[in-house]
């Protein structure tokens, strides 16, 4: 299967997409990728949420990790930004997740081989005011995942996106 694109107007429509995406997802490893400010958190945050936790879902920026218990899944969700050397990802317990656990990586490419298989690997880019995402299943876990989403080849969630050749 391949990569879904979407365009997301405004930060409600990236926070609809999370709700989306936590009505099919299960455990495995999801990648949250894009530049500093992209809505990864905002989308981690609105799936933490989409999936039934209702206290507060702050950034794992410093703690680099936060765990999360919800009526069918535990969530952690992780920021590798600052993250040293991969000593300190085993000594977080990356790779002793218990099997019912659905990960959620913002900067992925900082754990080198440190993750489990990704199921999903989601790439946000600012684009005009808003911002395009690219899902890319990468298991048959998370193939279905995205199948599962409604209308998954065409995914209407604002406003047609700005021509991407126009100048800012
Ligand atoms: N589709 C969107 N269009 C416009 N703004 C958005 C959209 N989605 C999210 N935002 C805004 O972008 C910012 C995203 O911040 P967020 O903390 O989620 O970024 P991040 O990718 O996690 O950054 P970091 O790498 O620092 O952790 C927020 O201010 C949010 O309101
Ligand atoms: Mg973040």
């Amino acid at each position: 299967m391949s990569s879904l694109r979407v365009y997301l107007a405004d930060a409600a429509a990236t926070q609809q997409l999370g709700q989306r995406l936590a009505n099919v997802v299960g455990p495995g490893c999801i990648a949250l990728s894009g530049e500093l400010g992209a809505g990864k958190t905002e989308l981690a945050r609105a799936m933490i949420h989409g999936l039934g936790y209702q206290g507060r879902v702050k950034s794992p920026t410093y703690t680099m990790v936060e765990p999360y218990e919800t009526p069918r899944l535990l969530i952690s969700h992780w920021d590798l930004y600052r993250i040293a050397a991969n000593d300190e990802l085993q000594a977080l317990g990356i790779r002793e997740q218990s099997p019912n656990t659905l990960m959620l990586v913002e900067w992925p490419e900082r754990a080198s081989d440190a993750l489990p298989p990704v199921d999903l690997s989601i790439r946000i880019e600012h684009q005009g005011d808003g911002r395009s995402v690219v899902l890319t299943p990468g298991t048959s876990t998370g193939e279905q995942w995205v199948a599962g989403l409604p209308g998954s080849t065409e995914m209407p969630l604002g406003p047609r996106p700005p021509d991407a050749n126009k100048t800012r």
